[in-house]
């Protein structure tokens, strides 16, 4: 039977926990938040005006939403009651470790203790826990922003119990996010591998004066970010093969796909060349301000997501 998620402890209020806070919150949690930021009042009262008319987009009312999200004194005060907890503090190994300590003694003993964490498995921050604890801790990785993209990679740690896991995907989903579950633990999980293996490619164009990198992201936006909001890379190989599908793809373009891996850069990123670099996006970019650039990139992802939406309506 599926766990009730009542109260969420957002531990950690940068740019993910207050994008979850606000998504818990407007799916009817009561929310407690907990980070040493002096502002943190002013941080979770700005994300959730920023946030709330974006969930409301969504089609989530949110209504009362300031109203379930409470701020806690400190890790204990915030994990007291919490059903479920999401770790979004620095991505530092002893910092996780010593804070999922805490959370273990903490919290209750039904809790699932989840991390954002992007690149961190969680064995590598669970091993002087009990095996009892160890088995209700696991990644939940979100993509920026949580509250908008759905995305959340599920990642079990060794000694994470498969009805953990299950909670995971079952919370997730209760929350409006698609779950996907991953079963082998690796740096950087699936979806950070996916773009640093696109970004070490960006970062070498660039660096080689192939292409600005605000041409690199007109190249990306125009082509690849639109197919791959519809189908993912092998849906679009087995539709690029025509009607052999992959197989026809990978027997007759196979081999001079494979030259063109064996002939991808690797960039230097020298100190020069990153400052370079910086250089090169601050000037695309830096005239704008990040409240700007933020409200821009959320107001065409709601697009996006809205206009899937239709089109997933129009063919069921
Ligand atoms: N930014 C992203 O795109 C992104 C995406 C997915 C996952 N993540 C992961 O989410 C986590 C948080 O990343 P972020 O980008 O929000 O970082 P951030 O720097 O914006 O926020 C981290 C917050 O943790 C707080 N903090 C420090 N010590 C704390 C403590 N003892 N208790 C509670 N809070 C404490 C800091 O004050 C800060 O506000 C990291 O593990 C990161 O890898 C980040």
């Amino acid at each position: 039977m599926t766990r009730a998620f009542r109260t969420a402890a957002v531990i950690g209020a940068g740019t993910i926990g207050l994008s979850w806070a606000t998504l818990f919150a407007a799916h009817g949690l009561t929310v407690r938040v907990t980070d040493p930021r002096p502002d943190l009042a002013e941080a979770v009262a700005e994300a959730l005006d920023r946030n709330a008319p974006q969930l409301a987009a969504r089609g989530l009312d949110v209504t009362g939403l300031a109203d379930r999200v409470h701020l806690a004194a400190d890790v204990a005060e915030a994990v007291r009651d919490a059903d479920v907890v999401q770790e979004n503090g620095p991505e530092r190994v002893e910092f996780k470790q010593d804070l999922f300590a805490t959370l273990v003694r903490e919290a209750p003993d039904h809790a699932l203790l989840l991390s954002s964490s992007s690149a961190i498995p969680s064995s590598a921050f669970t091993p002087e826990l009990p095996d009892e604890a160890a088995a209700r801790v696991l990644i939940g990785h979100p993509f920026n922003p949580p509250h908008l993209v759905p995305l959340v990679e599920v990642v079990p740690g060794e000694r994470t119990g498969e009805d953990a896991v299950q909670d995971a995907v079952d919370f997730y989903t209760s929350v409006g996010r698609t779950p996907v579950v991953e079963r082998k633990e690796i740096p950087g999980f699936v979806g950070n591998r996916l773009q640093n293996a696109l970004s070490r490619e960006a970062v070498y164009l660039v660096e080689q004066g192939v292409v600005t990198p605000e041409d690199l992201d007109k190249v990306m936006t125009n082509s690849l970010g639109l197919r791959w909001a519809t189908v993912g890379p092998f849906l679009g190989s087995h539709l690029g093969g025509g009607p052999g599908g992959y197989r026809h793809m990978a027997e007759h373009i196979g081999a001079s796909m494979k030259q063109m891996w064996a002939g991808l850069g690797t960039p230097s990123q020298t100190d020069e060349e990153q400052e370079r670099l910086i250089e090169a996006v601050e000037k695309a970019y830096g005239s704008s301000t990040y409240p700007e650039l933020t409200e821009t990139r959320d107001r065409r992802q709601l697009a996006v997501l809205s206009a899937l939406d239709s089109a997933d309506k129009e063919e069921n």
